[in-house]
């Protein structure tokens, strides 16, 4: 019987509190050391590398492969093993402009025009430039790309795309890059700390983001309910991912709930250009689970209830119909819905039958598997349903084209950063890339391997102009007790930074285990339920301001939470009552955002405001924690770089 296999057995006291990694059994990390005599232990304990890398999806691991190939000592410190990392969800594919007849400046070009003209130059050349080189990296690391007959790399058209020019394996690309990746991190003997949810930065708080800096961060060893600090010499890379946990219909994983942005945010590195979300056209209704457009980049075709291919018949897209990029996708398909055109009110359908069965299963087999095992449907023999959900977020911690955030030692890569790469709206397959090209950047970096002063300016310096949201509620934290005010202290020495995080740390977990109250999930439910009904695809002013009530009112309530199983071993409850914390920061910087930009751009539309209106928006929106007080700014968007100069035009597909 079940029952007699819980409680677990009782694991061993380890010997004081020497931490052994599990990567390479044996080795001490520790500066803790074993007490003499056999009393209390050592509570001061810490780890310490050159180089932390908080996340070990495709982002932290390319970091971490940079870091090291210049010599530096780094450490992967993640909240999953790096196999069970998001990424490994990406199905459809990694841009790179390898064929003869493709360049680096075409994929420059659209990617700007996908972004609808909020990218930045300096970031969109860098990526555009260094992703063909990426990709062959990889496919010399082993990668196993799907081909040609001819043996070369197949690429296949993706939304967006002058030029097919996305690189695949089947429709699990991210599954095997991430095992590549990986691969290559045991091969280097680089540190992997698995199972370790990192909390807190420990930064310190002198009065400008500009002046902080980051020395290390504190982590929870999900195994055991440690907390332990992580001292970085040089720096840390935060690699955390998506924010998807925000929404109740999303692509992404459960653990996918905004870390690294909010730790970042209440540290005071300024949250950018947060209202920008991407709702990716083809997720299953009932799941949110993900059918790759790399179906539509094969021939699939989207119909509604009438029979009709809406995207050309209804002119949503005149030319490049189911292929133009997803902001449009998604909202053709949700207006025909709204229409009565959907299909039990619902959704629309996608059907690939007529790719014939050859090809289904040569390159998307694992289609076929979603769609029979998440809806029933067989895909070889009928349509299969599909409808808008939550995907990607464009925005995220403020960076310059090296991953450098306004704070000294602190990075960001992958998808929580935003390089102003992706502007209001990502193209897909543009997020693999990405992080394979802006995780080497930030490894190199972090490593000093760098000397190049960076075009992008970040912090406060960066400001050109106040912003302003008109809402009835307070924003930010309550009270001067509220666990989210700015971090660490300016204290004499890095280490003593992190030990008072880790301080603060315990004391907040050690208070989240001891007291009564509510129930993390009522308000994270709370959270998600307003985001999905008022922070969508169709955004209007006073849903945006009804969401920023909820979610206050989720911060009140989050004041008084608690975790109710006390134990130390694998409490997931504490896990995701900590992160529910962080998807309250991350939903309101989305939502004050949205709010404060009255224009339609990209993935952000606006009743209201149906034009882009590049007078008084193109510009870049910067939400910044301020000491719990959040602050809202703009930054001009750059749109010269070094080889060309982009000239905003109408975008159409
Ligand atoms: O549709 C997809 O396969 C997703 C790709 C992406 O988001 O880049």
């Amino acid at each position: 019987m079940s029952r007699l296999l819980w409680p677990p057995p009782e694991k061993p006291a380890p010997p004081g509190r020497i931490i052994y990694s599990r990567a390479f059994p044996g080795k001490n990390y520790s500066h803790g050391s074993p007490p003499e005599d056999g009393g209390e232990p050592d509570t001061k304990l810490m780890y310490e590398h050159d180089v932390i890398v908080v996340g070990a999806g495709g982002a932290g691991l390319r970091a971490a492969i940079a870091a090291h190939e210049e010599g530096a000592d780094v450490a992967l410190v993640s909240k999953l093993h790096p196999v069970r990392s998001h990424t490994g969800a990406a199905e459809g594919g990694i841009n790179a402009a390898l064929h003869p007849e493709d360049s680096w400046d075409l994929h420059a070009y659209d990617t700007m025009k996908g972004s609808d003209y909020l990218g930045d130059a300096p970031a969109i050349d860098a990526f555009a430039k260094t992703a063909p080189d990426e990709v062959i990296q990889l496919e010399h690391w082993g990668m196993p790309f799907s081909r040609e007959e001819d043996g070369t790399v197949s690429q296949r058209p993706f939304g967006g795309l002058s030029h097919p020019r996305t690189t695949y394996a089947g429709a699990e690309t991210g599954h095997h890059l991430l095992h590549t990746m990986y691969e290559q991190v045991v091969k280097r003997g680089i540190e992997v700390y698995d199972e370790w949810f990192v909390t807190r930065l420990a930064a310190t708080d002198e009065a400008s983001p500009g002046d902080r800096s980051c020395q290390g961060v504190v982590g929870y060893e999900i195994a055991t309910g440690e907390l332990s600090g992580f001292y970085a010499r040089e720096g840390v890379i935060l690699a955390t991912g998506g924010l998807g946990e925000a929404f109740d219909h999303t692509t992404n994983a459960i653990a996918c709930t905004g870390d690294g942005q909010a730790m970042a945010f209440r540290a005071g590195a300024p949250m950018e250009d947060m209202e920008f979300v991407q709702f990716h056209p083809t997720t299953l209704p009932s799941t949110g689970v993900l059918i790759s457009e790399g179906v539509r980049g094969e021939g699939g075709i989207l119909y509604n209830d009438e029979g009709e291919r809406f995207m050309f018949e209804h002119g949503y897209a005149n030319n490049e119909g189911e292929l133009a990029s997803r902001d449009v996708v998604s909202r053709a398909e949700l207006t025909q819905i709204n229409e009565g055109k959907g299909i039990e009110d619902e959704h629309v359908d996608l059907d690939m039958r007529h790719l014939g069965e050859e090809r289904i299963l040569d390159r998307l087999e694992n289609i076929l598997h979603l769609a029979e095992d998440f809806e029933g449907v067989d895909g070889l023999d009928e349509p299969m349903p599909v409808k808008p959900g939550q995907h990607y977020q464009m925005g995220g911690i403020e960076v310059d084209e090296w991953g450098h955030t306004a704070l000294d030692g602190l990075y960001a890569v992958g998808e929580c950063a935003c390089y102003s790469l992706h502007g209001s709206n990502r193209l897909g397959g543009n997020a693999l890339p990405e992080l394979l090209v802006f995780g080497g950047r930030a490894g190199r970096h972090a490593a000093g391997a760098v000397e190049e002063s960076p075009d992008i300016p970040t912090g406060p310096g960066a400001k050109s102009e106040d912003g302003s949201v008109d809402v009835t509620v307070d924003l930010g934290g309550i009270g001067t007790d509220d666990p989210v005010v700015a971090d660490g202290g300016a204290l004499a020495t890095p280490k003593e930074v992190l030990e008072r995080a880790l301080e603060y740390e315990r004391e907040r977990v050690d208070t989240l285990l001891e007291r009564d109250g509510l129930n993390h999930a009522d308000v994270r439910a709370q959270v998600q339920q307003t985001m999905t009904e008022n922070v969508n695809v169709f955004r209007e002013e006073s849903n945006l301001k009804q969401a920023l009530r909820d979610i206050r009112e989720a911060r009140e309530q989050y004041q008084h939470v608690a975790v109710s199983d006390p134990s130390r071993t694998y409490n997931t409850d504490v896990i995701h009552t900590i992160e529910t914390r962080n998807i309250i920061d991350c939903a309101e910087a989305i939502t004050a955002g949205a709010l404060a930009r009255e224009e339609f751009r990209g993935a952000h539309w606006r009743q209201q405001y149906q034009e882009r209106r590049d007078d008084e928006y193109l510009k870049h929106t910067l939400y910044a924690w301020s000491d719990g007080n959040p602050e809202l700014y703009y930054k001009p968007v750059i749109l010269e770089g070094h080889d060309q100069t982009y000239e905003p035009k109408e975008r159409s597909y």
